[in-house]
């Protein structure tokens, strides 16, 4: 070994080439050695690179990962550096009860652990699957360590008879047909598997499809990543240019407090628009900018979002599902286009080493049927309301998914248009909603809207995915297929429902939406972005007076400590102590 090597170039030297604790390094080498690898490359002056696996078993969305390994492990090591894999807790979507959002924040807190209390100098995120990409994301931006995001890639496109099936989306359509009575099970179950035919992600602009879209408008990855689907040869290439990439990026000192400023946050919320992208990006990147220290707030999404139009003609607001909108150009040509049209921040550095002026400026559409241009979009104003009034603070509606069929319906009325005055049915969470949604007593007609309540982050744990509920069998068989919704919990990203969702503060906090009663008069008013429940002041007051919070039954350690830090969604939902941790890389843990 050279004496006149710079000492303590990488943090990892800390642990396996420090001089003055030779004790100590000896011990940290000896049980690395036992591997693959050897003296020379852990004290050869490179740089140790995490690469924090989410694919497994458990969690098939990022399987690919797991055959993604040895081309991020090539890139790294063709760049001078040393990889080490490292699993992540399993978040997976559909798999994980209650609600896979209560192991986002677990996941966020375990990987902040690892990237502090480990040799490594950098991270490759892998992602995909909805929890996943934000879970790694926030623990980075809290650790500040060099890192970069590589998703698996969606699957390829489904198809029963002729027609596109999208992950999600055709579960929601199928329910409808099998309640109307149009599908038996089994082909209710042909259907909804046709739609997973390979390896990957959900192949709609669902939660997955969307966050990944978040990491690279946010900078957080290489431009094109979140696009390419999982089988594809260029997911191979990207997977190895990825693991070059960070090894470059530690050596620059490129870290995520250089990439997730306002600005970045702003480019996502404008991308998050023009993709039809899910109700669960607000909370995942409240979540993403409080770790990181950036002022975010949930009405920054109406102010910055609504008035950008939808580009992207992906399912479930559009016709087309992930290998469409690859071949079109993904999310560079929809940056591209936005950028053309004067709606990014040029100079938000991102994970290239290049602001996005460089690296999508030249971007555009390859397929103006599945990426419209911006001058000629599927829909204006596609980006999310953000309502308030007595019974929440506040809550989201995603516009660019409301068919005309049920705005004509519903928010239609002469001269009042987009206010809907209607009775309130209120369920106490999905088991009420599916007991009680059919009985003839509740007398659920179109001049009604469902509120479903303790389902949110402390409530459900977790907030679930359940506010898109669908309407009573026999308004389905009349042919109303949706009807207005309201809650404190989430809906899927892959759901077309037009649902009011993410209510915060959720009813078993004390928000609004725990005094509301079945029969009570409700008001819409999208032109004023308000829900109000009508109902007098002596009267309200008198019902928040009787008001006693229900108990709350935990079935895990996890669940207890998860409800007693967790904040509202309407404020990402994090772990509230977590939020005042910021870049704790720079103080090393102690031997
Ligand atoms: Fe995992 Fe959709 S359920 S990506
Ligand atoms: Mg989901």
């Amino acid at each position: 070994m050279s004496d006149t090597r710079a000492r303590k170039k990488y943090r990892s030297q800390e642990w396996f080439d420090n001089p003055n604790n030779p004790g100590m390094t000896a011990l940290y080498l000896e049980r690395y050695l036992n591997q693959e690898y050897t003296r020379e490359e852990l004290q050869g002056n490179r740089p140790v690179i995490g690469i924090a696996q989410t694919g497994s078993d458990l969690t098939p969305c990022n399987k690919i990962h797991v055959f993604l390994m040895d081309r991020i492990k090539a890139g790294i090591r063709d760049a001078g550096g040393v990889p080490m894999e490292f699993p992540v807790h399993p978040i997976q979507e559909t798999g994980k009860r209650p609600t896979a959002a209560l192991d986002r924040n677990l996941a966020y807190l375990s990987l902040v652990e690892v990237l502090h209390g480990y040799p490594l100098d950098g991270v490759v995120l892998t992602t995909g699957c909805d929890k996943t990409t934000p879970a790694m994301l926030m623990g980075a931006a809290t650790v500040d360590l060099p890192a970069i995001a590589l998703n698996g890639g969606p699957m390829l496109d489904g198809w029963w008879n002729g027609e596109r099936t999208g992950s999600g989306t055709i579960v929601w359509e199928s329910r409808r047909l099998l309640a109307d009575g149009k599908i038996d099970l089994e082909e209710f179950m042909s259907r909804v598997c046709s739609s997973a035919p390979s390896l990957g992600h959900c192949n709609t602009m669902g939660t997955a499809s969307t966050m990944n879209a978040m990491a690279e408008a946010l900078g957080m990855s290489l431009p094109g990543n979140s696009a390419i689907p999982a089988p594809f040869r260029e997911r191979m290439a990207m997977a190895y240019a990825t693991g070059k990439r960070i090894v470059e990026m530690v050596e620059e000192d490129l870290k995520p407090s250089d990439i997730l400023t306002r600005k970045a946050f702003e480019n996502a919320i404008v991308v998050n628009s023009a993709i039809g992208g899910s109700t669960n990006a607000p909370p995942h990147l409240q979540a993403i900018a409080r770790h990181a220290g950036v002022e975010l707030h949930v009405t920054d999404w109406q102010k910055i979002g609504f008035d950008v139009p939808l580009l992207a003609n992906i399912q479930p607001a559009g016709k087309y599902l992930s290998e469409s909108f690859y071949r079109a150009g993904g999310v560079p040509a929809i940056m591209g286009e936005l950028y053309a049209a004067g709606r990014l921040h040029g100079d938000a550095m991102t994970a290239a080493g290049k602001p996005v002026s460089e690296t999508i400026g030249h971007w555009r559409s390859r397929d103006t049927e599945v990426i419209l241009p911006y001058d000629a979009p599927m829909r204006k104003n596609a980006g999310f309301l953000v309502l308030s009034g007595n019974l929440f603070d506040s809550a989201l509606m995603k516009t660019s998914v409301i068919s005309a069929d049920f705005r004509s319906r519903f928010l239609s009325q002469p001269g009042a248009e987009n206010i809907h005055e209607a009775r309130a049915i209120v369920f106490e969470g999905p088991e009420d909603y599916h007991d009680r949604i059919n009985d003839p007593a509740l007398g659920i007609d179109e001049h009604c809207i469902l509120f479903i309540r303790n389902v949110g982050c402390v409530g459900y744990p977790g907030s679930a995915e359940v506010v898109n509920m669908q309407p009573p069998d026999a308004m389905i068989k009349a042919g109303i297929n949706h009807m207005p919704t309201v809650g404190d919990g989430r809906q899927s990203g892959t759901s077309e429902s037009p649902s009011i969702l993410n209510a915060s503060p959720e009813a078993v906090v004390g928000g609004g939406l725990a005094l509301l009663k079945t029969g009570d008069r409700v008001r819409l008013d999208l032109n004023a972005s308000t829900l109000n429940a009508l109902v007098d002041d002596a009267e309200w007051t008198q019902r928040r007076a009787a008001w006693v919070p229900p108990e709350l039954h935990h079935q895990t350690p996890w669940q207890e400590i998860y409800r007693q830090h967790v904040g509202q969604l309407s404020d990402g939902g994090c772990l509230e102590l977590a939020t005042t941790y910021h870049r704790v890389v720079k103080d090393l843990p102690r031997d």
